[in-house]
């Protein structure tokens, strides 16, 4: 699949997500082999702005291409400017947010609102597509509801647009996160457009990896199980390449990532606010390890790196009279 210069084989991407893929949870995806990178969405009228905040959001790597900077908005001259600006922060290509669904966002045409009038969904990739060289690729929803589902007409018009990739969480705004997301679509999507596809949308095992790939589409993007598992997309490669399973990780291998992560959260972030943005992680770290929830309570009380990594050595210690590293 080709983005512009970034050319992989069925990529496994790690989904933007807000408040979650940070720059060291991304690290920490691509380490268990997450092949394409997102930053979380930014909105255009912070960067056009210049606020703090939003300018961090954007901020990538080198080390961590291939990746993409998301960014979201209603304005027209704010998302032009804001493609030039996320230009020069050096990503890859733009993604282009046109499937937020929250009220603060769809409800000002600007994600998943757009799916509601198309001239304005148009206009506003046109205008990013004006504001960068760079490839520019967009992720949306199938529509806004049952009653619109306008996927197959906004594939070719973006198309038509030179838009170089579209992802597609298969479920409608009115959804949300409800019900089953449909990837029936991802196959009518191949016949209809010849721009690559990445599926979206309820991908939870590698074997939901490679039934998403069997719908013809070209790449895979993971959400909410990379923040759960994140080794999924490991596990995915493994299995698509040879139709096994491998087992879960050891207790002694997820005691290993926690200190990492923490330790990047730390040295990315400070101590405090390290130590405080990694606790959302340790459910994912901890869940369905013996006594995992128990000791996630007690970590999370604790406001200092030194004391967490402590008590996660304890804990796998602890592990191996449970039989469990
Ligand atoms: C906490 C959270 C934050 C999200 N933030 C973004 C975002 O910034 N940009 C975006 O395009 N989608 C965002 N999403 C949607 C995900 O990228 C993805 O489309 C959705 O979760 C469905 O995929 P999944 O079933 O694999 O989780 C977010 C989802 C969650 C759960």
């Amino acid at each position: 699949m080709r983005i512009g210069s970034v050319d992989i084989d069925r990529p496994l991407a790690l989904a933007p997500m807000e408040d979650v893929t940070d720059r060291v949870f991304r690290r920490i995806c691509r380490g268990l082999g997450a092949d394409l990178l997102y930053t979380e969405f930014a909105s255009s009228d912070a960067l056009v702005r210049d606020a703090e905040k939003t300018l961090r959001k954007i901020r990538v790597d080198e080390d961590e291409r291939p990746i993409g900077i998301q960014i979201f908005g209603g304005v027209e001259e704010a998302m032009e400017g804001a493609a030039a600006i996320a230009e020069a922060a050096g990503p890859d290509f733009i993604d282009i947010n046109c499937g937020c669904w929250v009220r603060k966002v769809a409800m000002r045409e600007a994600g998943a609102g757009l799916l509601r009038d198309l001239t304005k969904f148009r206009a506003i990739v046109a205008a990013v597509v004006r504001g960068t060289r760079l490839p520019v690729t967009v992720k949306t929803r199938l529509g806004w509801d049952d009653n619109s589902i306008v996927i197959l007409e906004v594939a070719r018009m973006l198309e038509d647009l030179g838009v170089r990739a579209l992802t597609v969480h298969c479920r409608t705004r009115s959804q949300g996160h409800r019900g089953e997301a449909d990837w029936s679509w991802l196959s009518r999507l191949k016949e209809t457009v010849s721009i690559p596809i990445i599926g979206n949308g309820d991908v939870n095992t590698p074997e939901d990896v490679a039934r998403m790939f069997d719908t013809g589409c070209d790449g895979v993007m993971i959400g909410r199980a990379a923040l759960r598992r994140p080794w999924i997309f490991r596990e995915a490669r493994h299995y698509l390449r040879t139709g096994e399973l491998l087992d879960p990780p050891t207790l002694n291998e997820r005691v290993d990532l926690c200190v990492r992560h923490l330790r990047l959260s730390v040295a990315a972030k400070g101590e405090r606010k390290g130590v405080i943005e990694f606790r959302k992680h340790l459910s994912g770290y901890l869940g369905g390890l013996p006594r995992g929830a128990k000791v996630r309570a007690e970590l999370v009380r604790l406001d200092e790196a030194a004391p967490v990594i402590e008590r996660l050595r304890q804990y796998r210690e602890e592990g191996a009279c449970f039989g469990a590293v």
